[in-house]
């Protein structure tokens, strides 16, 4: 009866015991969301709970791997390395397999006597064993296994003790488990987040010396959209035009750019659309005071997502540059002038002083020759008057062509025509004048007039010397406001590009001196010539320049 009584005592003892264990150990397993700590606290509670010589938890790793992720006291039997490396397949070990498939616990009473029992290093020691599956959403995360040295000595009782943690000690570890990959991703978030953040930074700083750039720089920079609307631009543009930024941005390009230049502008803008790269134009700004002020502009297309959004350009203020240019063209207008002026004064003098003076020599001769008619020294007069007609048409032919009176009197068209004519007869080369003119006798500008004269004659001069050709014509035409002489040869061509790579300066110098006239007058001068495809000199004048 007392033995009975103190039976019941010590019963009731061990389960109020054990009641405050299993609370202990399910505040203990809550409380911590740290994987390592939970699985230590596992171990601590078992051992309050059943009297193992070692234990372990595996945490299943992916698939049908298990691996040793806490361990207790297998130092005083094995190398602790050993267990720790102990990892066992669900597909290759029979007791495991056995877990998972039936999520039931397994006590091997003897493991000597268990046939399928795998015996491996960190567990030689292990004669009794006990595995507990963990079990978290219906899904077996890993299994506890508790030794014991001596066999036979787990108990049904130990059995159901030690299951006893199972579930709260699985569904802990899983908390652990997604905590645990959650601040994973956190810290990836967090990381993600400062890579961003530097990434803007870095922007930010690109952006800032871009702006230096663009604020600092010493010519006119702008960005417009696709109407030609400025978006922005910097401190140049303000001094370049004298307009504040507020005064330009949202403003069209048109409202400060000279209206003659504007249809240029949109046309320059327009290829642009067609094809990628920088476009340089010249145009005149107008500032905000009225003045002119001449600009090298280049631009080119902004892209975004290789679709044109706008415009970027900067603009150079190139007015000391023009006066230099315009200064040139003024000496050389009045090298030019001075030279006509030259020729025409040594062509009068040849022509009214010596001419006359020849006359007279020749009308004298006719006198004597009347005296000494039919003796030997008339025969004499007679070679020596033939000698002054020579030498009278000398005269008159160097005086022709230093300045054919023709083109000051007569104008162009008759100057050329003369001029064409004599030079078929002398070369005997077919040639012809072309006048497509609605007035053929029109007259133009002193400076146009002989310029257009003066690179006819160097250009068939070059004909006779250089071409071989067996025709040659000029010709004379208008196109809108200008002027076109063209002269044109059926010759052997040559390489003017070529020449100009090649040839030293000096070789050139009839080519360099039409165009230097051209220029002059303010026209261009092109050459057209290929290798036995004939020259054509073209000269293009404006007839509203002064
Ligand atoms: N009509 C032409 N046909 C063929 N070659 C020409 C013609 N005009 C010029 N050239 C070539 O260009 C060169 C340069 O001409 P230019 O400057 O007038 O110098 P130059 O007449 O003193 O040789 C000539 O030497 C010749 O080789
Ligand atoms: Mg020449």
């Amino acid at each position: 009866m007392t033995s009975d009584l103190a039976g019941l005592l010590a019963r009731e003892h061990a389960i109020r015991q054990e009641t405050e264990i299993l609370r202990d150990a399910n505040i203990a397993l809550t409380e911590n969301l740290s994987l390592e700590r939970v699985l230590e606290t596992l171990l601590d509670y078992l051992s309050k709970l059943v009297p193992y010589d070692s234990a372990n938890v595996m945490l299943r790793l992916n698939g049908s791997r298990f691996v040793v992720s806490a361990l207790r006291r297998y130092e005083g039997f094995q190398n602790v390395e050993d267990t720790r490396a102990i990892t066992l397949d669900s597909n290759e070990n029979e007791l495991i397999r056995r877990i998972c498939e039936t999520k039931q616990s397994i006590l091997i009473p003897d493991t000597t006597q268990e046939p399928t029992w795998q015996w491996m290093p960190g567990a030689y020691h292990v004669r009794n064993w006990m595995g507990v599956p963990l079990v978290a959403s219906g899904k077996v995360i890993g299994l506890y296994s508790l030794d014991k040295v001596q066999p036979d000595f787990f108990q049904p009782e130990h059995t159901r003790l030690a299951e006893s943690l199972a579930a709260r000690a699985a569904s802990a570890i899983q908390n652990a488990q997604l905590f645990e990959q959650s601040q994973h991703y956190v810290a990836e978030l967090e990381e993600r987040i400062a890579e961003r953040n530097r990434v803007e930074a870095a922007l930010r700083e690109s952006e800032e010396r871009y702006r230096e750039l663009f604020e600092n720089a010493r010519d006119a920079m702008y960005v417009h959209d696709l109407e030609g609307t400025y978006t922005s631009v910097n401190h140049a543009a303000e001094e370049l035009s004298g307009y504040s930024r507020e005064e330009i941005i949202g403003h069209n390009f048109t409202e400060f750019i000279a209206a003659e230049h504007v249809k240029q502008v949109r046309a320059g803008f327009c290829g642009k659309l067609a094809a990628r790269g920088e476009t340089s134009y010249e145009v005149d700004v107008i500032a905000k005071d009225g003045r002119r002020v001449p600009v090298e502009v280049s631009s080119r297309a902004i892209y975004e997502n290789g679709v044109i959004v706008g415009v970027q350009g900067t603009a150079r203020d190139i007015t000391e540059r023009k006066q230099a240019q315009d200064a040139l063209q003024m000496f050389s207008r009045q090298l030019i002038e001075a030279q006509e002026e030259e020729r025409r004064r040594i062509a009068r003098e040849l022509h009214d002083q010596i001419g006359q003076v020849l006359t007279a020599v020749k009308m004298n001769l006719h006198t004597v020759q009347r005296v000494c008619n039919g003796t030997e020294e008339g025969a004499h007069i007679k070679d020596n008057i033939e000698a002054v007609d020579e030498a009278l048409r000398l005269v008159r032919d160097l005086s022709v062509d230093l300045r054919p009176p023709l083109l000051d009197d007569l104008g162009l068209v008759t100057a050329l025509r003369w001029y064409v004519d004599r030079y078929a007869k002398r070369t005997g080369m077919a040639a012809e004048v072309i006048v497509e003119l609605t007035d053929p006798n029109e007259r133009f500008s002193r400076e146009v007039e002989t310029a257009c004269f003066r690179i006819a004659q160097e250009a068939l001069t070059n004909v006779v010397r250089h071409a071989r050709a067996t025709a040659a014509s000029v010709s004379l035409r208008k196109e809108g406001a200008l002027l076109i002489l063209s002269v044109k040869d059926d010759g052997i061509g040559f390489d003017h590009e070529a020449l100009q790579r090649r040839a030293p300066r000096a070789a050139t110098l009839g080519l360099l001196g039409m165009q230097e006239r051209a220029h002059a007058a303010g026209g261009v001068l092109e050459i057209h010539s290929r290798i036995s495809k004939g020259t054509e000199i073209r000269l293009k004048l404006p007839l509203d320049a002064e």
